[in-house]
């Protein structure tokens, strides 16, 4: 039973130590780095496998297509893995193997990548002055469990412009008891809000791992420039076609206006001709 246990400790941390594991924390919309720790001298050994469903999203050096990120991806020269403008969804551990001749060359180095997001209660157009607007921050890290990362002293604040803590009265910070790592900030919106930044941090104890901007925006109080362009073209339709139409009867009573001084001076003529006449 004791060697059951020794053997088992032993299968256990020979496990852990086999893979070289990382964790790197970034915001949802930012373009990532996942290191492969366990390159060789280029990239033509180099395995990415998406652990979610295993499935290869490099085979040896070369980006697979059928894979549902595999426009959003690239493989850097030092064999890491590129992802763009990265989404809560891909939160997941990412693993780099090497093969040489068919045959896996050292340990596997997994990256988890942890992402932090931030979303709104309230759609743009709602966002105004009187309005309240509550944040949510939200940290997704699957597959690891909650309770390591806030071993590990990880934790989530919301701070102004200034990088201060947001502790006016004015802000209900909240804990989420039932999503671990979320802060939600819950405020009135001022006047003065329009253009203001808040910022959701994660830190590690003191340290700064990632953080997300959330800058407030009034509805109607910038000249969307799309939008502006789309009223000068409407400008310009309603122009030409009241020239369109009224074209027509300009044209037509510069015709009645010809006639009649066209019939004027008939007339004139024929008085002239009469008076010769009876001359
Ligand atoms: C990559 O490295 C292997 C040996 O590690 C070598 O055989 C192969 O030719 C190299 N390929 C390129 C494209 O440099
Ligand atoms: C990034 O992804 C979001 C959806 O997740 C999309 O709305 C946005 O346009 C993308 N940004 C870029 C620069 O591709
Ligand atoms: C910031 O606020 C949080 C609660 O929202 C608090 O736990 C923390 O100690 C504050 N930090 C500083 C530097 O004031």
């Amino acid at each position: 039973m004791c060697l059951l246990g020794l053997i088992l400790l032993c299968v256990l941390l020979t496990g852990t130590s086999e893979v070289d594991v990382t964790h790197v924390f970034f915001g949802s919309g930012e373009d990532v780095r996942l290191p492969c720790n366990n390159a060789l001298s280029n990239c033509t050994s180099t395995v990415w496998i998406y652990d979610r469903d295993s499935v290869e999203l490099i085979t040896l050096g070369i980006k697979r297509k059928y894979t549902e990120i595999h426009e959003r991806l690239s493989l850097g020269s030092d064999c890491s893995l590129n992802i763009k403008n990265i989404t809560k969804d891909d939160s997941r551990s990412y693993t780099c193997r090497q093969y040489l001749n068919g045959v896996q060359e050292g340990n596997d180095a997994r990256v988890y990548l942890h992402v932090l997001h931030v979303s709104s209660s309230s759609s743009q157009s709602e966002i105004r002055s009187g309005r309240s607007l509550t944040l949510f921050c939200q940290l997704y890290y699957d597959p690891v469990s909650c309770d390591t990362l806030i071993r590990e002293g990880l934790h989530l604040i919301w701070v102004d412009e200034t990088g201060m803590n947001l502790t006016d009265s004015r802000f209900q910070i909240s804990f989420s008891s039932g999503q671990c790592l979320s802060v939600s900030l819950s405020t009135t919106l001022l006047n003065e809000d329009h253009n203001r930044e808040w910022r959701c941090e994660l830190k590690q104890r003191d340290q700064l791992k990632t953080s997300v901007l959330y800058t407030v925006k009034y509805s109607g109080t910038k000249l969307d420039p799309a939008k502006t362009a789309s009223w000068l073209i409407r400008v310009i339709l309603i122009i030409v076609e009241v020239a369109v139409f009224t074209a027509p009867s300009v044209l037509l009573l510069q015709i009645i206006c010809e006639r009649r001084a066209g019939r004027k001076n008939s007339h004139q003529s024929n008085q002239i001709e009469m008076s010769t006449v009876f001359q």
